[in-house]
Parts: C-alpha cells; structure tokens; sequence
C-alpha cells in the first residue's frame, strides 16, 4: 500500500465530503443574495467540523496504541525544545529528589537522548547491561536509581547516525526491552526538539506528565513554548516549567546576576497557563558535580541547589496528583 501522508489524507478526505454534500443535496451552491452568502457561510463551517471530526478518527485510527510500560506506574518526561538548557541535569537531578523526598518511592531513568545520551556521564555509569532469563536488559544502577541509555549500548565515541525509524525502534527497545522492576515513577530525560523521540514517546506510551526546563532568555523560551505546545497537542499533560539558571551567586562575593533574564519561564508559564515549578540557580557546584558523576542532590544535600532541585520534586507529584484527580 502507498504511504497515505496527512496532507494527502486531508485532501482526500476533504473532496470526498464536498462531493458527499453535492449530492446529498443535490444543488450546486452558486453566488447569490446576502442570506444566500450566510447560508453557504454557515453550510461550509458545519462541513468543516465534520471534516475536522472524520479526520481526527482516521488519524486515530493510523496512531499507536497506548501501552504501558510493566511495573511502571507513572512516566515523567523532562522535555525542551532546545538542547543545552539543563534537561539531562534536572531530569537526574529530579529522580534524586523524588527519592529524597520520599525515600519508600522506586525511581528509574531512561535517557531517551539516543544521539547524545548523557546519563551514563551524569550518573556515573558505564558498561554494558546484562540479559535476564527472559531477554531483557537490567538497567545499570546507581544512587538507588536503574538506568537506561544507549550510551550502555554503544561505544563511548561512535557517532550514532540514524534515521528516524531506526530511532524509534531504538526508543522502543530501551523502553521495553527493560526489567525495570516494580518503579512509582520512571523519568525519561528527552533530546532537544519537537521530532520523533517526543511523538514515538508520547503515543506509544500513557505519560503521566511532561516537565519543561528553559532558562529565562527569549530564544530558548521560544523553542520551550514550541515544546510545550507540541505536548498539549499530543494530549500530554504539561505539569509545569523549571527555569533554570535563572541567577548566578558569585561564590567569592556574594553577588547576584541574572545573567540570562530573570523572569522569562515565569511569565511564559503564565502566558501557557501552566505551574512554574521551581527556578534553579546557574551555579558552579551544579555544573563541577554533574560533570563528575555525583548529582549535588547526592553530593551535596544541604546546599540551596539541592533544595532546588527537592523542590522542583515536591511540585512535580502535587502536580501529578492534581492531574490525576482532574482526569477522575
Ligand atoms: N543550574 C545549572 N547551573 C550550572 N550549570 C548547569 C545548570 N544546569 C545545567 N548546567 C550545565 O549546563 C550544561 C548543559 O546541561 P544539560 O543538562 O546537559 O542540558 P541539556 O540536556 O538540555 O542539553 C551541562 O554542562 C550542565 O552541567
Ligand atoms: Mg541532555
């Protein structure tokens, strides 16, 4: 069968409506008085809703099916549409707090960055994982936290030059593929953009919610807004924004600087109609610690950067509490 694009299938489907009303009347709609213009106006806006309703069923019908991931009660996405805004960071970060918070809490992370994976790094995990008896991978572990990336999988420098099928396929695998055990919340760390990790993820899975990380400067909130407008398209909750590096504390003198803006993800969290949930300092410790494999979650727990992060943890489940109720 020839691949049916969404634009063919839209002109497909919105001849064949015209010609359905045609004959379903049985007169042709000419240029006339004014109620005359109405009446076609009117005719033409119930057409398209019911071209609109048709469309969705057969898109739906191409889509997916949802299908949750064993033992996994809930999936939190840690999403952006740029790269380099702190994703990887506060999604490890995160999944230390969520444990931190509530240490009975079972928390996994499955870096979906398959191109630049960088939970191995932050993690401080390296090597390949081992099969169970039933073929699946048992993810790395460390700091009380499995883990899934395909920088287990592949060697250290090899470039990852795929297309977007071979990524999903990917995707799939480590999603899957995985004894992920019994977990209260897997976090995905998510590459940058709007492309075929987010919509493989977001229909193939039920995501209880998706996090969105920025750092208050336009041109990131830009690609942020993207991102989140992309999910609630999807029909993925967005739990809320994280901005991070919001302010520099110069450790010598104390001093504060919002080096890139101060309020940026805040007011798009208002224009979006979304939570911010929590701001996170642009600080050295958070930038030495992740580089060396020691989140300062767990390496330094009673910084402020480690409250933040706590914080941002203690919002995420009020929020997913609140969606839960909301879709009861
Ligand atoms: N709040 C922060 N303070 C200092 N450095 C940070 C902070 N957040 C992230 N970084 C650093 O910024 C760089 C990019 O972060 P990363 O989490 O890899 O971004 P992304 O996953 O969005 O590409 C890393 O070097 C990281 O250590
Ligand atoms: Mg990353």
């Amino acid at each position: 069968m020839s691949q049916l694009t969404y634009s063919r299938l839209s002109h497909f489907l919105r001849t064949s409506v015209h010609k359905f009303s045609v004959l379903r009347t049985g007169t042709e709609i000419k240029p006339g008085p004014a109620w005359c213009v109405q009446f076609t106006r009117c005719q033409r806006s119930v057409d398209s809703k019911s071209l609109q309703e048709r469309q969705k069923q057969q898109m739906a019908k191409g889509l997916p099916k949802q299908k949750p991931i064993t033992g996994v009660k809930q999936v939190i996405v840690v999403a952006s549409g740029k790269g380099g805004v702190g994703k990887s960071t506060t999604a490890v970060n995160l999944a230390l707090g969520l444990i931190a918070n509530d240490p009975v809490k079972s928390v996994g992370l499955l870096d979906a960055d398959v191109y630049g994976p960088s939970i191995p790094k932050l993690m401080n995990l390296k090597g390949n994982p081992e099969l169970n008896d039933n073929n699946l991978m048992i993810p790395l572990t460390n700091y009380g936290v499995p883990c899934m990336s395909m920088g287990f999988l592949v060697d250290d420098v090899a470039p990852i030059v795929w297309r977007g099928l071979m990524v999903m396929s990917a995707i799939e695998k480590l999603l899957r593929q995985v004894d992920w055990g019994s977990l209260d919340y897997l976090v995905v760390d998510m590459p940058p953009g709007t492309g075929d990790v987010q919509l493989s993820i977001s229909q193939n899975l039920p995501v209880s919610g998706v996090v969105i990380v920025s750092t208050p400067q336009d041109i990131a909130l830009l690609d942020a807004r993207r991102g989140a407008e992309m999910f609630k398209k999807l029909n993925v909750p967005v739990l809320g924004l994280v901005q991070n590096m919001s302010v520099f504390h110069c450790p010598n003198c104390n001093h504060q600087t919002h080096i890139f803006g101060s309020d940026g993800a805040r007011l798009l969290a208002d224009t979006l109609g979304v939570k911010l949930l929590g701001d996170v300092p642009l600080h050295l410790n958070i930038r030495e610690m992740s580089d060396r494999g020691k989140p300062v979650v767990i390496s330094s727990p009673d910084s402020p950067e480690a409250e933040a992060y706590r914080k941002v943890a203690a919002a995420v489940v009020q929020r997913l509490e609140e969606v839960k109720t909301c879709l009861i």
